[in-house]
């Protein structure tokens, strides 16, 4: 496995490889790996003969100074945990921006709602910084998972929008045994607030069983989620159904007649975390 800092080096690797007939798969993370981005570098061999793994902690993509400075940055172990895996090449620059950057991506409308609302100037951070992958690394395919459902989709329209290359291919949410979506920041949740957070999933699988069971009233979906995401003591951003296509969040009072997501944002011991289920059929 190759570790490049250099974005020429990168870019150099990558070419190499794609003249010599083979395919190249990205996986963008921000380190602090976890078995779900080792299912996501297991997804991508499926998908191209060489996987690459981005490391780079984007500050442009975090709202809160605090949250920047609270992620954790564990290079050497992340580096080790890719050893054991069909990763073949790992970019870990130390900085992405070059002094007097003023160029942004935005992607309008998707971004409207949900964590582009309550999380303003997160997502133009994102889809510029894997823009910026993307030219660097140049791959075939590009994977995201679908824990971060928003992300994922926005992610897919600015590939489109800017004619790159490349396909996105969405991963499935990987889950702790009780059901938690595996997440880096999981790690920073105190040992009672972990044993809380469970209430996410619990509450997304009771909303989907009462959808596969016929239930469509947008408020009698939602209301269960609500109340036990309080009696699990969170303190919810935001809890929506929300139109699948465009994000938008139904109303209380609309029924759900579209393909629709449930899509969770709570904080758990000062631990913000996401998670979603698909609402369709
Ligand atoms: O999902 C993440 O880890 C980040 O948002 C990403 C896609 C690597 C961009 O920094």
């Amino acid at each position: 496995m190759e570790v490049f800092t250099d974005k020429h080096l990168m870019r150099e690797w990558s070419r190499r490889v794609r003249q010599a007939g083979e395919t190249v798969a990205l996986v963008p993370t921000m380190g602090a790996l976890h078995e779900g981005h080792l299912r996501l570098v297991e997804l991508a061999s499926a998908e191209a003969d060489r996987v690459v793994v981005s490391i780079y902690v984007n500050p442009t993509q975090f709202d809160r100074a605090e949250d920047l400075a609270k992620y954790p940055r564990t290079l050497h172990t992340d580096l080790k945990a890719l050893e054991g895996t069909s990763c073949k090449a790992v970019f870990a620059p130390t900085e992405m921006y070059l002094p007097g950057s003023a160029t942004w991506v935005t992607v309008e409308g998707l971004t409207d709602h949900l964590c582009g609302l309550t999380r303003p100037g997160h997502f133009r951070g994102v889809t510029t910084i894997v823009s910026k992958f993307l030219h660097v690394v140049e791959p075939d395919v590009a994977i995201f998972g679908n824990k971060d459902y928003q992300q994922r989709r926005v992610l897919e329209q600015m590939v489109r929008d800017q004619d790159f290359p490349i396909r996105v291919v969405a991963a499935p949410t990987v889950r702790e045994r009780d059901g938690l979506a595996m997440s880096s920041r999981n790690a920073r949740l105190p040992p009672e607030a972990r044993q809380r957070a469970v209430a996410i999933p619990r509450a997304l699988e009771a909303a989907k069983d009462s959808y596969d069971g016929g239930e469509r009233r947008v408020g009698a979906l939602l209301g269960p989620v609500r109340t036990a995401l309080e009696a699990a003591g969170a303190t919810i951003d935001y809890v929506e159904i929300a139109d699948d296509a465009t994000l938008a969040p139904l109303p209380d009072e609309a029924r759900i007649t579209t393909p629709a997501v449930l899509a969770i944002a709570a904080f758990f011991g000062g631990v913000r975390l996401i998670d979603n289920v698909a609402l369709y059929g």
